[in-house]
C-alpha cells in the first residue's frame, strides 16, 4: 500500500488541518462497526494510577512542528536529540507521535500503521525509544476518524488499547474529532476501561479542547485534560482553528483548584522554538506554562534547535517550579492591564513569582510579600530563575524592570 499523497499537503503543523483532513482520502476505508459490534469491557476495580502523573507529564510531541509528517525516522531522531540535547536530563520523558501514523484497519479491525513510514513496525519503534531511556506516546481519537482523517478508535477501544499495550506504548493522547452524538465523559471513561483491561500503565491524555469542562469530570479518567482549543505559534493571534498562547493563558484563570498530583489542566503543548515568536516571548510562554504546572510537551524540532531555545527548554530551576511535588497550579495574583503578577506555592514554603509584561514598552513591576501571603516585614531571599543569580535579601517587596513581552521569574523564600 502506498502512503496517501495528501501527506504532502498535511506536512506542516497546519492551522488548517481540519480542512486538510476533509480532503484526505485513504486507500482503504475503515470498516464501520454496527452498534451491536461495539465492544466494551467491565469497569476495573483499579482506577488509573495517579502515580503515573504525580507531577505534570513532560515530553515532546510531533504535531506543532511536523503535523502529519510523522515517520519512524522522525521519532528516532527526536528521541536521539532529546537525549543528546540534555532534554532527557532535564526531565522530558515521553516521545509522543501525534496524528497520521495510522492508515487503515485490517480485515480483523486491527489498526495499521503506515507501512512505508513505519517499515520496522511500531513494536520496534517503541523498543528503540525505550532503549534511549524514554517512553513512547501515540495518538488516537474517540470518534470515527481522527482530526487528520485517519481511523478513530470509536468501537475499537478495547482492541486498540490491547494493541498499544502489545507494542509497548506508554502514553495515549485521545482526541475528540468526529464524535457526533457522543458524550465526552462516557467516551473517555470507555477508553480508560479499555486501557485498564489491557494491563499496561499508560498515561491517558484527554484532548477534548475544554468543550465540556473536562476539569470537572476527567480526574480519575485521564491524567491530563486539554482546557483549550489548539495553540498557535504566536503571541496572541486568532486563527481559524488555533490561537496564540496569551489567549490560552487567560483561559486558565479559575481552573487552579482542579489541578494536582495525578491530574493536570493542559493548556496545550509548547510552541517554544518553532520560529513564530521572539526569544523573550518564548521565555515568557515557558515560564507561565511552568507556573501553571502545565504538562510540558515540547513541540519544536529538537534536532535543530538553537542554543537559546535549548536553554529555555532545559532550564532546570524553571522546570522545578512546574514539577514541584506540592502540585499546585499557580494563579494570577494581580492584573493591571498589560502588567501582571503570577505566583505559585512550592512544597518547601517558597513562592515562584512571574512578573509579566504583556506590553510593548519596558515597565517596572513589584510584588509585595503580603500579596504572596507572606509577612509584610519579612526579610526574604530572592533568586532570579533565568539569570540564576541570588539577588539578595529583600524586606516587604521585590521589584524589577521587565522588558516588553518578557518576564522576570524569581523564587522567594525564607
Ligand atoms: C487536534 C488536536 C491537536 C492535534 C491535531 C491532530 O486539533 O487538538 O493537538 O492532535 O488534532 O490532527
Amino acid at each position: 500500500m502506498t502512503s496517501p499523497p495528501i501527506l504532502l499537503l498535511c506536512s506542516a503543523a497546519l492551522a488548517v488541518h481540519l480542512a486538510c483532513a476533509k480532503s484526505e482520502s485513504l486507500a482503504t476505508p475503515t470498516p464501520t462497526p454496527t452498534a451491536s459490534a461495539c465492544p466494551d469491557v467491565a469497569a476495573s476495580a483499579v482506577s488509573p494510577s495517579a502515580a503515573l502523573a504525580r507531577t505534570p507529564p513532560m515530553g515532546w510531541n510531533s504535531w506543532n512542528r511536523f503535523g502529519c509528517n510523522v515517520s519512524e525516522t522522525l521519532i528516532r531522531q527526536a528521541a536521539d536529540a532529546i537525549v543528546s540535547s540534555g532534554m532527557k536530563d532535564a526531565g522530558y520523558e515521553f516521545v509522543v507521535m501525534d496524528d497520521c501514523w495510522q492508515t487503515t484497519r485490517d480485515a480483523s479491525g486491527a489498526i495499521v500503521a503506515d507501512p512505508q513510514r513505519f517499515a520496522s513496525g511500531m513494536k520496534a519503534l517503541a523498543d528503540y525509544v525505550h532503549s534511549r531511556g524514554l517512553k513512547l506516546g501515540l495518538y488516537s481519537d474517540a470518534g470515527t476518524q481522527t482530526c487528520g482523517g485517519r481511523p478513530g478508535s470509536k468501537c475499537f477501544e478495547v482492541a486498540d488499547a490491547r494493541q498499544y499495550a502489545a507494542w509497548g506504548v506508554d502514553y495515549l493522547k485521545f482526541d475528540w474529532c468526529n464524535t457526533d452524538g457522543m458524550t465526552a465523559p462516557e467516551a473517555y471513561a470507555k477508553m480508560r476501561r479499555a486501557l485498564d483491561a489491557a494491563g499496561r500503565p499508560i498515561v491517558f491524555s484527554i484532548c477534548e479542547w475544554g468543550s465540556s469542562q473536562p476539569w470537572r469530570w476527567a480526574r480519575g479518567i485521564g491524567h491530563l485534560w486539554r482546557t483549550t482549543g489548539d495553540i498557535a505559534d504566536c503571541w496572541d493571534c486568532e486563527r481559524q482553528y488555533s490561537r496564540g498562547w496569551l489567549k490560552l493563558l487567560d483561559q486558565q484563570v479559575g481552573l487552579e483548584s482542579y489541578a494536582g498530583p495525578g491530574g493536570w489542566n493542559d493548556p496545550d503543548m509548547l510552541e517554544v522554538g518553532n520560529g513564530g515568536m521572539t526569544t523573550a516571548e518564548y521565555r515568557a510562554h515557558f515560564s507561565l506554562w511552568c507556573l501553571l504546572a502545565a504538562p510540558l510537551m515540547a513541540g519544536n524540532d529538537v534536532s535543530a534547535m538553537s542554543a537559546e531555545i535549548r536553554e529555555i527548554l532545559t532550564n532546570k530551576e524553571v522546570i522545578a517550579v512546574d514539577q514541584d511535588a506540592l502540585g499546585k497550579q499557580g494563579t494570577r495574583i494581580r492584573d493591571d492591564g498589560d502588567l501582571e503578577v503570577w505566583a505559585k506555592d512550592l512544597s518547601d514554603g517558597a513562592k515562584a513569582v512571574v512578573l509579566f509584561n504583556r506590553g510593548t514598552a519596558a515597565a517596572s513591576l513589584t510584588v509585595s510579600w503580603t500579596e504572596l501571603g507572606m509577612r509584610a516585614g519579612a526579610s526574604l531571599k530572592v533568586r532570579d530563575l533565568w539569570t540564576k543569580d541570588d539577588l539578595g535579601v529583600f524586606t516587604g517587596s521585590y521589584g524589577a524592570q521587565v522588558p516588553p513581552h518578557d518576564v522576570v521569574m524569581v523564587r522567594v523564600q525564607n
